[in-house]
């Protein structure tokens, strides 16, 4: 087992390794004093896994509730959220009881934002499930649902108390789910880690899932702790994601999160080697990484659309978008690109 600890707002430790799922309710114990946990988890995940974490959180002399969601980015929205706090208060949850988030990204930033709010603040603990989740959406307190007007629009800055990341459940994960995580891998080793990069073009899919989970959390601890709330420094995690946000929506979300983040890392890219930012060289490696994950590095939609949908991405200050753009393997910098010229940066990068 690998134990990252975050020091932000607040102090918590990311433990991953495997056979960590029936630790969770001493390990739930040791960080928060609640007589009540809420598991929240979705219709595939429950089912697999449920049992063992509500086993877990008893033994440990929990009262467990649960909430499951229909599985999917559809579950992340207004009336889903209502739905559990409701369920909350008609349980009884008190400010001192705590949420368990067990799942990939939706459960996890959903429930993290019903912590945030429900009683103006209760404790949350993160178990991902996925491998998005394991190496990004867990860690850093960024939650959120959706509105109807765009992804993420509604949400709070709220860490959690504890990551406990069981790497056994990502066996369950059907691959094209695990491949969209490793999207967000590939994006770790590009912004930061050459030695990380090499390590995932040598070993593709096969690559050490308990290191690099910890190695990403690593960086990403880095950047949380240098840039809580997103006003620097960790806006690089957003390589590949203006681009990669207009592919999703102008997909209507049929095309997923990390398949999308993949094409606009490409698409990033090759516009970077096309205005000298790095080298053709660099360029080809990076574009090869993301296609030797299996992972789609174009697009069929012109530029003009996802210029328009890049421009309501949350990114945007004013008449300006802050691009991540590579220099070189763990070298990217953030380029403020005048909304002006951000239709011809695209164009060069189809
Ligand atoms: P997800 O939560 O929808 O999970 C993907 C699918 O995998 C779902 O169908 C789920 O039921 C299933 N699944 C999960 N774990 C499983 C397992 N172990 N075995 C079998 N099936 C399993 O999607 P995701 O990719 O994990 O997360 C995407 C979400 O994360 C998006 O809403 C995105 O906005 C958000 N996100 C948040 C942050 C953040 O910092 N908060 C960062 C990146 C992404
Ligand atoms: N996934 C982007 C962030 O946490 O900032």
């Amino acid at each position: 087992m690998k134990t990252v600890e975050v020091k932000a707002s607040k102090v918590y430790q990311v433990r991953i390794g495997g056979g960590l799922l029936p630790t969770l309710g001493d390990s739930v114990k040791a960080v928060c004093k609640a007589a009540k946990a809420a598991i929240v988890s979705d219709t595939n995940v429950f089912p697999l896994y449920g049992a063992i974490a509500a086993e877990s959180l008893t033994k440990a002399g929990f009262d467990v509730v649960h909430f499951v969601i229909p599985a999917g980015e559809e579950s992340k929205n207004g009336s889903v959220y209502l739905e559990l706090v409701n369920f909350l208060a008609e349980n009884h949850l008190t400010r001192s009881d705590c949420l368990i988030a067990l799942g990939g990204g939706v459960v996890g930033d959903l429930t993290g934002f019903a912590a945030a709010t429900y009683l103006r603040g209760i404790a949350y603990i993160q178990v991902p499930t996925t491998l998005l989740a394991a190496v990004d959406s867990s860690v850093g307190g960024k939650t959120a649902i959706d509105l109807p007007a765009g992804k993420n629009l509604c949400g709070a800055f709220c860490q959690p108390h504890l990551v406990l990341c069981d790497i056994d459940t990502l066996n369950t994960l059907p691959e094209d789910i695990f491949r969209d995580g490793c999207a967000e891998v590939i994006k770790y080793g590009v912004l930061y880690d050459p030695t990380l990069f090499a390590h995932l073009t040598n070993y593709g899919l096969s690559f050490h899932r308990e290191d690099v989970i910890a190695r990403c959390v690593e960086l990403k601890r880095d950047v949380v702790m240098e840039d809580e709330f997103d006003t620097g420094a960790r806006m690089k995690l957003n390589l590949g994601h203006t681009i990669g946000h207009g592919v999703e929506a102008q997909s209507h979300f049929s095309i997923s999160h990390g398949k999308a983040v993949a094409i606009g890392m490409a698409i990033v890219t090759r516009a970077a080697a096309k205005s000298g930012a790095c080298s053709p060289e660099t360029a080809d490696q990076i574009i090869a990484a993301i296609a030797h994950f299996g992972l789609p590095i174009a697009t069929e939609y012109h530029a003009e659309a996802l210029f328009t949908s890049a421009l309501s991405d949350k990114k945007r200050s004013g008449g300006t978008v802050n691009l991540i753009v590579p220099a070189a393997i763990g070298d990217c910098r953030i380029i403020p690109t005048p909304v002006s010229e951000l239709k011809s940066f695209i164009e060069a990068g189809l």
